[in-house]
């Protein structure tokens, strides 16, 4: 049976077989969210890429479709994103069904080349536009490494914009067909898998900022006018680990309004006939912080059905933190929502059999080795939202202001169990959640 594998996880996406790793193509149309991804369906290695598609009624629950894009003359099939082209400025539309409209990368040994194609049944096939490539940088640039067309539209300037990895940083286009696009700006400072948008501050419509990304997750805050990007602060991050090249969702409807990310994480699955898998769906939002404006990320409500409380306490000392989470020693998957008072500037945290999966050191602001200064710097206080899965944790510190991403790694000798350490620390909020599984 599928899915049913030894070290499948259980509320993340994954192949039936074979590689993946980027999310591509992201979109919501007709009431499905549609992943597309980098994917090689022969092997458990990256080879032969092609996009994988996978369709979803709630970003939660997937099911895999026929591979979407194949390797051509032109090359194999890198990342890249789609559009709904409602205004049929590509002439690829017909009747009124409007096309879906990828922009990928054509990855040749002596070029990487942009191209589009168009699908007329919601992702389900696709025709390869005949004037294929669209972009060529290193006819234009001599740039080597030029791929993974984000395009969007833009509707103040009534266009269309594709931000493209060339020349070491996220290079500008326009275009109004989708077919001819000029080239406008460049920002250097990022690598792979760009994404750009607009996003309010702080829930607030009238005040925005729009937000450039790489694949590494680092963003800048700035201003864009369909041209250029002009970035006011930053680099920053606001998700670390084994998260890469992770994509937000376009065409979400306006009622909706979200900006929702899916990130890949480069956790290998030895002995599975998979490898690779996609990590929660998370919301982003901008929030005013004592360091300025921020990116904040947090697991998407539709996560909210996966999960079932099965046991709440207050302020416990360590000592009974760890005795009441003993009966969960052996559980493939888990949620822990917890939030600790430390006595005095030092290290405290929680681990799983030895590994830690909150490290939060005090004197020197760091969570898992990376700088992190809460909002009240006095307090003594940290919360972390921590989501377990069989090869994967993912963990949320004080409402999504830092995150990151690990593999599973638990020592098999040690069964030492979730453990909270640290001296004299209080365990103000534990509550712990049982996981359904995606694929039952
Ligand atoms: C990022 C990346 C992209 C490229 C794709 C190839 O992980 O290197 O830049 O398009 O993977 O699979």
């Amino acid at each position: 049976i599928l899915y049913q594998e030894k070290n499948r996880p259980q509320f993340h996406f994954t192949t039936k077989r074979g590689w993946i790793n980027d999310p591509n193509g992201l979109i919501f149309y007709e009431g499905e969210y549609h992943l597309f991804y980098q994917h090689n369906p022969y092997e458990r290695e990256w080879e032969n890429m092609s996009w994988g598609h996978a369709v979803s009624k709630d970003m939660i629950h997937w099911q895999e479709l026929p591979t979407a894009l194949s390797p051509d003359e032109l090359g194999t099939m890198f990342s890249g994103s789609t559009v709904i082209d409602y205004q049929n400025t590509a002439g690829f539309n017909k009747g009124n069904t409007p096309a879906m409209v990828a922009a990928y990368t054509a990855n040749a040994a002596d070029k990487q080349t942009q191209c589009i194609a168009y699908s007329l049944d919601k992702g389900r096939t696709w025709t390869k536009y005949s004037g294929n490539p669209v972009i060529d940088s290193k006819a234009k640039w001599n740039s080597n490494d030029t791929r993974d067309p984000r395009i969007f539209w833009y509707k103040p300037g009534n266009h269309w914009v594709m931000v493209l990895n060339e020349r070491d940083g996220h290079s500008i286009y326009n275009s109004k067909n989708l077919k001819e696009w000029t080239f406008e700006s460049h920002t250097t400072g990022f690598w792979e898998c760009p994404d750009l948008f607009e996003l309010p501050v702080d829930c607030n419509k009238g005040k925005t900022k729009w937000v450039m990304y790489g694949a590494s997750n680092t963003y800048m805050l700035g201003s864009f006018d369909g041209k250029k990007f002009v970035p006011e602060s930053g680099k920053h991050y606001y998700v670390t680990g084994s998260i890469y090249a992770a994509q937000t969702f376009t065409n979400i409807p306006e009622s909706d309004g979200r900006r929702i990310q899916l990130g890949w994480s480069r956790i290998s699955h030895e002995g599975m006939p998979f490898n690779g898998m996609m990590l929660m769906p998370t919301e982003l939002t901008l929030k005013t912080t004592k360091d300025g404006i921020r990116l904040f990320s947090e697991p998407v409500k539709e996560t909210e059905q996966l999960f079932s409380s099965l046991n709440k306490w207050e302020n416990l000392s360590a000592a009974d933190a760890n005795e009441k989470l003993k009966s969960y020693h052996d559980n493939d998957r888990l949620r822990i929502k917890t939030s600790i008072k430390l006595s005095h500037a030092t290290s405290a945290g929680l681990s799983l059999n030895g590994q830690r999966l909150l490290d939060y050191d005090m004197n020197f602001n760091l969570v898992n080795g990376v700088f992190y200064s809460p909002q009240d710097m006095t307090s003594m206080e940290i919360s972390a939202d921590i989501y377990i899965d069989r090869t994967s944790i993912e963990v949320f510190i004080d409402g999504g202001a830092y995150s990151y991403s690990m593999e599973r790694k638990t020592d098999p000798k040690n069964r030492e169990g979730l453990h909270f350490w640290g001296t004299n620390i209080e365990v103000k909020g534990l509550e712990v959640y049982s996981v359904k599984s995606i694929w039952k």
